[in-house]
């Protein structure tokens, strides 16, 4: 399978070189509108292959797209200190008008796969822009907010994160909803698993990983100016969950005929990810407060969008 990934900066080479290193797939092509930087970040990451696979990794423009299965879209500017993912946006659509029609006269069908923040907006950009069905343009949504919460609850609990089942919904941004209610671990509700495991789990602490979740992104960025492997690795999920037709539960963001009273709007739920994209999506159950806040963030994502003059 050939994958493509439009943008060669942190997110782009960070998905790239996951991919590389998983041998997700068998070539991969870097195309970015500095072709300088597309070709260092191809070389760079082609001289991890010989250390973890046989991944074809090369640098082209969006001819060398052609036969593409999955196009990365990771171009665009990214968050500066004090910016919130909404801040972007204007800026980043202009940057897809650019890009799709680009990458969909190479690999016609391709399923895209959009990082570019705002990544739920940009999704519903990416969708209408495109012209393709839903379930094959996929925005990396709450992916990388699902993996904090889950590392953040089995670091407390003591448990691997692969063994926690636990959701975040919404936007991929300032609105996204913690679904508490329907976490489990070992099968268990967190309550009983926390009771079992002998921690505490009180209010207190679901306020902590829930700031833990919520700002990481705004953490990180103060650090080091950005965040990278965290999506780059979500990223390189999807597009594996794609190339083996896995039928794997990923919270990724796709435009919904109606979802969370809003109609057209794309934001993370559960979704079922195979060789033909996004094929159903699943609704966890919800306490009324995490239903309240779910509508909240689907009326705020339908908001901003309607506000932006495409
Ligand atoms: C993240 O959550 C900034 O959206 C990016 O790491």
């Amino acid at each position: 399978m050939k994958v493509g990934i439009v943008g060669a900066g942190m997110v782009g080479s960070a998905a790239g070189y996951a991919i590389a290193l998983r041998g997700t797939a068998a070539q991969l092509v870097f195309v970015d509108h500095r072709p300088e930087l597309a070709r260092a970040q191809a070389e760079d990451i082609a001289h991890a292959v010989p250390f973890a696979s046989t991944t074809l990794v090369s640098a082209g423009d969006y001819t060398d797209l052609d036969s593409a299965a999955v196009v990365i879209l990771a171009a665009g500017v990214a968050q500066k200190p004090a910016e919130s993912r909404l801040d972007l946006l204007s800026r980043n659509a202009e940057v897809f008008r650019d890009v799709i029609g680009r990458v969909l006269t190479a690999a016609p069908e391709a399923i895209l796969l959009v990082a570019t923040n705002p990544v739920d907006i940009m999704t519903r950009i990416a969708t209408e822009l495109s012209g393709l069905p839903p379930a094959r343009v996929i925005g990396s949504g709450t992916i990388l907010d699902t993996a904090r919460f889950r590392h953040l609850i089995g670091r407390h609990l003591g448990i691997a994160p692969q063994f926690v089942h636990a959701y975040v919904l919404g936007e991929h941004g300032d609105s996204e909803v913690l679904a508490w209610q329907s976490a489990r671990a070992g099968g268990l509700s967190l309550p009983d698993c926390a009771a079992q495991m002998r921690v505490a789990l009180t209010d207190g602490l679901r306020a902590e990983i829930d700031a833990g979740v919520r700002n990481a992104a705004y953490t990180i960025i103060e650090g080091k100016g950005a965040t990278w492997y965290g999506i780059g690795a979500g990223l390189e999920r999807i597009v594996r969950a794609i190339a083996r037709n896995e039928q794997a539960i990923l919270t990724v963001s796709v435009v919904a005929p109606e979802i969370a009273g809003q109609s057209g709007v794309a934001l993370s739920v559960p979704r079922i990810v195979g060789a033909r994209g996004v094929t159903g999506d699943l609704f966890p159950d919800l306490s009324g407060a995490e239903a309240t806040a779910l509508a909240a963030s689907a009326r705020l994502l339908s908001d901003t969008f309607a506000a932006l003059a495409l």
